[in-house]
């Protein structure tokens, strides 16, 4: 299959409503109709909230019963005027975001010395860790060309920080249980490392990685030591108590410096927050900006963003308050059940082999077969799974949606029938040849094309 045909499986699935709804390309000259701008909206959404409600789709949507996404939505409406840029108009966001930073520290063994603010997402969280990881490099250490130690396995949101703020990526290899390789994170920790990182779990396999072996080599080394709990961190404290034995990867191991972790995860909030969480203050004011020599006047901001939107910081402060440890416990509860069902069932298939060992995720590859063409099979039954690669597999991460009635039984049905049709058919298009790409492609190549569907989707060519 050639780029352009690529492309154009690209078109059919990221731009379905090219014909259907044709494209808007400027303001209309007169506004229009509220009640028929809602209907548009709705027809829009309502092609693809099946996907999701009905739990089709890997990850993505945590919670999404009707009842928790109404009140959300009512406390985001209450406070949807609000900004927290500007703390003196609304003292009461200063108030949310720090119950919001102290309750998931709390979670995560936070004593009274750690410290956090509220950002975006895990990718936000993730950049600001890693800007006051190289700020505190060059000023405690003199170090111009910062360096961080991280397993390939780590988000590539680290990747991303790297690139934008001039620190170097090395990365080590993860062991035949996915998790890092303890000894290549030890020979990795050079003069020039200012932080290792870990994550708990990672994303492709939900793989916890040794947070207690390689936050005490960190800390022996005098540098700093992030746990990437975007994923986790909701999750697994409650995993722990129900008995499932999750490795310590929280500020309980006195080398763990930061951690980042998503509220809008397992946190079951409206999607728009995370935490960055340290147990040095002086590491949280390496994320912040303060000027107070401008024409507009003082300013400050504790992360990257300027105005934020107060109302996702209403919408997750009153979720939290609203679910409660109980409520956390007894929804981490049935995701841990599914999650272990669906693996056990997956792992009996003939020909499916588990990738690592997980409480909320599960990864597979199929040996015998190409994995991505299972996923094709899979997508025409109208799955969303996260295809993964070096090696190749595909990934379910279990949320409250697949422990529905039927949800996991029909994923292990379908996923035997895909195997099978992989196995016999030919190889189906759709989305699989863009999986397998960056092992037959170079980079360069696969970069081009990958710059070119950004395009497509969002411009149309
Ligand atoms: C382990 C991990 N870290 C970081 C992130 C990035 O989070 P976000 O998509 O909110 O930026 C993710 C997202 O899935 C993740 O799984």
């Amino acid at each position: 299959m050639d780029l352009e045909e690529l492309l154009s499986v690209v078109q059919e699935r990221f731009r379905p409503y090219d014909q259907t709804f044709p494209p808007i390309r400027k303001l209309p000259a007169r506004g229009a109709n509220q009640r028929e701008v809602l209907a548009l909206l709705t027809r829009l959404l309502r092609e693809e909230e099946g996907r999701w409600k009905k739990g089709y789709v890997s990850g993505a949507v945590y919670h999404g019963e009707p009842a928790h996404t109404r009140f959300a939505t009512q406390a985001y409406a209450l406070a949807s005027q609000t900004n927290p840029l500007h703390p003196d108009v609304w003292p009461s966001l200063v108030k949310m975001e720090g119950e919001i930073v102290a309750m998931t520290s709390a979670l995560l063994g936070g004593g009274d010395s750690v410290r956090g603010a509220v950002s975006s997402g895990g990718t936000e969280s993730i950049l600001l860790a890693m800007k006051a990881y190289r700020d505190w490099g060059r000023e405690k250490r003199g170090i111009t060309e910062p360096e961080v130690v991280l397993p390939v396995t780590a988000h590539v949101a680290f990747d991303k920080a790297c690139h934008y703020f001039g620190i170097r990526a090395k990365t080590v290899p993860v062991g035949a249980d996915l998790a890092a390789d303890m000894e290549s994170v030890k020979s990795a920790i050079g003069p020039r490392t200012v932080a290792v990182v870990g994550s708990a779990p990672c994303f492709p396999y939900g793989v916890v990685d040794p947070i207690r072996a390689m936050s005490e080599v960190a800390h022996d080394q005098g540098v700093g030591f992030h746990t990437d709990a975007c994923l986790g961190g909701f999750i697994l404290p409650w995993a722990r108590e129900l008995g499932v034995a999750v490795p310590d990867f929280d500020f309980r191991l006195p080398g763990v410096t930061s951690i980042s972790v998503d509220p809008h995860k397992y946190g079951f909030v409206p999607k728009g927050i995370s935490t960055i969480l340290y147990s040095d203050p002086d590491l949280l004011r390496k994320q912040y900006y303060v000027a107070n020599r401008w024409p507009g006047g003082i300013y400050f901001s504790t992360s990257l963003a300027g105005s934020r939107p107060g109302g996702l910081v209403a919408a997750a402060w009153a979720t939290m308050l609203s679910l409660g440890a109980d409520g956390y416990r007894s929804i981490a509860r049935k995701i841990l059940a599914t999650t272990r069902r669906i693996r056990t069932g997956a792992a009996k298939i003939p020909g499916v082999e588990l990738m690592g060992d997980s409480a909320i995720v599960a990864a597979f590859t199929t040996p015998r077969m190409d994995v991505y063409q299972v996923m094709e099979q899979m997508s025409r039954r109208g799955w969303f799974l996260n295809g993964l690669q070096n090696p190749p597999g595909v990934h379910l991460a279990v949320t409250l949606r697949h422990t529905l009635p039927g949800v996991s039984a029909r994923f292990l049905t379908d996923l035997r029938w895909a195997v099978r049709m992989a196995e016999r058919a030919p190889a189906a298009a759709g989305l699989a040849p863009i999986y397998g790409m960056a092992e037959t492609m170079p980079a360069d190549a696969v970069e081009e094309f990958l710059s070119s569907v950004i395009d497509w989707m969002y411009h149309g060519s």
